[in-house]
């Protein structure tokens, strides 16, 4: 029975999983594809690197070609991260037919139409489970599992390091620097971890998911971005307060035609299914027309994990070479993208401010909200230490994104309000 052989482009925290997936699990492998799967060639850029798998030295290689043009590789995984180069070398194995297994949401949520069109036009199959939420196999859960069905929400906490940090923030009081350290050292982390934090990461992985889940073509800048950054200690002792969680989410929402989808930290009622997922866990919150809720959960990022949903894919393209019919799987997007208007979007707001603590200030405020129609749902005042000011929380009603960036900007103008402090997204009620 002749080898399958694999070419792989890196071997860092993924790439390890990889290998040492292929190794222990090779019975199964074998069993389910009916040969062996073998490492061929290993592309890293420093060959001296001490590494966390067992690997001959003689399967490492510097250049790219070894691996991109070696007629003896049939299957190229790539684990390297980037995404110029990346999409080059890619672009390239494509053409020289060999089927991709990806990992990289940068990539896809950048060019997964160009790239899923080179592999269609090849014959070769090109698959990136692991680009969203890790070890949970939530895009063949869309693309398969509910393929019947429309699906018009799709709610996820889809990055491990903020959720680790949020998680150790809010149970332990760690401070956000030594969580976001930690959540490093465990390699959860992107190689530069402002795209973790700043929401650039769950926006990549929500762009990938609402063009799956909507059939749609939504690309990364129509997705509202917020990162985790600017949540403080008060924040999360507020949420609590009022019976919420902070979570960091991924929002995609269709109604009737029309689509939103944006990433933020959000307050979530500690009943809703999403406020329970802690650590480095990621869940995905699918509704669809017709089976209602669902929800998929399990570990987002992290060596093993990851390289399950890589090598899971790998055992995807060796059925279809068995069976001939590689490259059938790309469906490009059934409907044109239209995207909902602030008018159209709604939810109910967390608001923190600090204000003048003299009479009528708290009328000046409510006169903002009542202008907008907007009414409230909940409401804190307490004093601040600096003399003369008050702090005030409040948890709107629905409002439109319109109404409630327009109270902001009044609220900004209002000389009785100093500052506000802090505002947030509320899905649910709290206690
Ligand atoms: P990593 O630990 O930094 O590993 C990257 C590997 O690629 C290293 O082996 C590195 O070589 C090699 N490499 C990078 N640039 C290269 C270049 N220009 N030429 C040759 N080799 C190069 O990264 P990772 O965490 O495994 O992530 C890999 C990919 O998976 C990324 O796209 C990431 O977003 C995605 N992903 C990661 C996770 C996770 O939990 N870590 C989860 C889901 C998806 P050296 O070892 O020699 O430096
Ligand atoms: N840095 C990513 C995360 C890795 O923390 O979720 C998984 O995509």
């Amino acid at each position: 029975m002749e080898a399958i052989s694999v070419g792989l482009l890196g071997l860092g925290t993924v790439g390890s999983g990889v290998v040492k997936i292929i190794k222990n699990h090779q019975d199964k492998l074998m069993h389910q594809v009916g040969c062996p799967v073998e490492v061929k060639k290993v592309l890293v850029q420093d060959l001296n690197k001490q590494r966390e798998v067992d690997i001959e030295a003689s399967l490492l290689t510097g250049s790219p070609e070894e691996i991109i043009d070696n007629p003896d590789i049939d299957i190229i995984i790539e684990v390297m991260g980037g995404i110029e180069d990346t999409r080059k070398h890619l672009l390239k194995a494509l053409a020289n037919k060999k089927h991709i297994v990806t990992a990289n949401k940068d990539l896809m949520a950048l060019y997964g139409s160009e790239l899923l069109t080179a592999a269609s036009e090849n014959g070769c199959d090109l698959f990136y489970e692991a680009s969203v939420a890790g070890g949970i196999p939530i895009l063949r859960g869309l693309a398969d599992g509910l393929a019947s069905d429309r699906i018009t929400k799709m709610m996820g906490i889809v990055n491990g390091t903020t959720n680790y940090i949020l998680t150790k923030m809010s149970q332990d009081g760690s401070a956000y620097e030594d969580v976001l350290k930690e959540a490093q050292e465990l390699g959860y982390a992107e190689s530069d971890p402002t795209s973790d934090v700043e929401g650039l990461d769950a926006a990549r992985k929500m762009a990938i998911l609402a063009t799956l889940g909507f059939s749609m073509k939504v690309d990364l800048v129509d997705v509202k971005v917020k990162g985790i950054t600017g949540v403080t200690e008060e924040d999360l002792q507020y949420g609590k307060q009022l019976g919420y969680i902070m979570k960091l989410i991924g929002i995609a929402h269709r109604e009737g035609e029309k689509v939103e989808v944006s990433v933020q930290p959000a307050l979530l009622a500690e009943s809703h299914p999403l406020a329970g997922v802690n650590n480095e866990y990621n869940a995905v919150y699918v509704y669809g027309e017709a089976v209602g809720e669902t929800m998929f959960y399990g570990p987002g990022a992290g060596s093993l994990p990851t390289a399950t949903a890589v090598v899971s894919d790998l055992v995807g393209v060796m059925k279809n070479l068995r069976l001939g019919v590689n490259g059938k799987s790309a469906v490009s997007p059934q409907y044109p993208k239209k995207l909902k208007d602030p008018s159209e979007i709604y939810s109910k707001y967390f608001l923190r401010l600090h204000v003048k603590d003299e009479v009528g200030v708290f009328g000046e405020l409510t006169s903002i909200f009542s202008k907008h129609s907007v009414s409230l749902e909940k409401i804190l005042q307490l004093p601040v230490e600096e003399k003369g000011l008050a702090e005030i929380v409040l948890v709107t009603h629905q409002s439109s994104l319109k109404d409630y960036e327009d109270i902001l900007s009044s609220l900004e103008d209002l000389p009785a309000v100093k500052t506000i402090e802090s505002s947030y997204r509320v899905e649910g009620s709290g206690s």
